[in-house]
């Protein structure tokens, strides 16, 4: 009897994963990346720690460097026990915009995966000033309960823009006003109400694939994670890590933030 019950509440407690616990655990990272202390997160042994597609070590990875981090934006999946935070350090002495999945084990709170595309000098128009400048223009409000969309229509608005890489032809859901921060470019700079989303045809054919995502129906976002072949001019048939946020509302998309890492400056562009 007693052992029963006392199972009973330990399952029911291991197994929450609310957006109050999700909330904690990207403050954390928060916390942990100013800090440059990585021990600061609850990590699950053995931890999947993937940085721009590679598998550093974590005591060489950028979590290990201290940043003063000017803005961020957290989402929280409940449904899969996720985070996804986009971070800009424009202040600190090597400046970033960092953008991290999080993977929780609900039953032990645990973090079993790391996922982070990491985006400095050099990479596809970088420029942290202007990402946060931009960034911080934009509202990207709390969807109210009775306006959300479905998981699946939020995600299928996000593969939608995806997918049109690979066919202009393909419909993507934009809305207006739509407005893309590519880096530190604004589609919107110069009128902040038009639709200025529309991704033009690429030169060769091509497939975004290695997609990973967390979607967060209260915040209208889809936080996804990506490959971005062509981009990099030494290597078109490469992959390219990127990463792909996306504020959607009714349905339509109203933001995206991109950032790709360049294996040569600017992707030899
Ligand atoms: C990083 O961790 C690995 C494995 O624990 C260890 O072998 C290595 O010496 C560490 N490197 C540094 C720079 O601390
Ligand atoms: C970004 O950092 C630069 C260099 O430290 C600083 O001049 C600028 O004011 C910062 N931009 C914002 C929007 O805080
Ligand atoms: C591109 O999409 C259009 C519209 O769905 C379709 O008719 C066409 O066959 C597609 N092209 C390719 C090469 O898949
Ligand atoms: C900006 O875009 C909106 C929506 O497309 C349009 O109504 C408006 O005329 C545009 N403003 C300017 C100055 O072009
Ligand atoms: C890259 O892929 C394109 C389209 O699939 C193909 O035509 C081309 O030959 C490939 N190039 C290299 C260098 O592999």
């Amino acid at each position: 009897m007693f052992s029963l019950l006392t199972l009973a509440l330990a399952s029911t407690a291991s197994a929450a994963c609310t957006r109050s616990f999700l909330q904690d655990i990207a403050a954390t990272y928060i916390k942990a990346q100013t800090a440059g202390t990585p021990s600061l997160l609850p990590l699950n042994t053995p931890l999947t720690y993937v940085e721009n597609d590679l598998h550093p070590a974590l005591n060489a990875s950028v979590l290990t460097t201290p940043l003063s981090i000017d803005f961020h934006r957290s989402v929280y999946d409940t449904t899969t026990c996720s985070t996804y935070t986009e971070l800009n350090a424009n202040s600190s002495s090597h400046p970033y915009v960092i953008v991290t999945l999080i993977r929780v084990d609900a039953a032990t709170s645990k973090i079993t995966t790391i996922d982070s595309v990491v985006s400095d000098d050099g990479d596809w128009i970088f420029d942290a000033k202007a990402h946060l400048s931009y960034a911080l223009t934009e509202k990207w409000d709390p969807i109210p309960a009775e306006k959300r969309d479905t998981r699946e229509v939020l995600l299928a608005a996000a593969n939608a823009y995806l997918n049109q890489w690979g066919n202009v032809s393909l419909p993507v859901p934009l809305g207006t006003p739509c407005a893309r921060l590519e880096g530190g470019l604004y589609t919107g700079s110069r009128n902040a109400s038009s639709n200025s989303c529309f991704m033009p045809a690429f030169p060769m054919p091509l497939t975004v694939g290695n997609r990973r995502w967390v979607i967060d129906e209260e915040m209208g976002t889809v936080g996804m994670l990506n490959d971005f072949p062509f981009l990099e001019a030494s290597k078109p048939n490469g992959t390219t890590p990127s990463s792909n946020m996306f504020y959607i509302v009714g349905g339509l998309i109203r933001y995206i933030h991109e950032n790709t890492v360049c294996a040569t400056r600017m992707c030899g562009r």
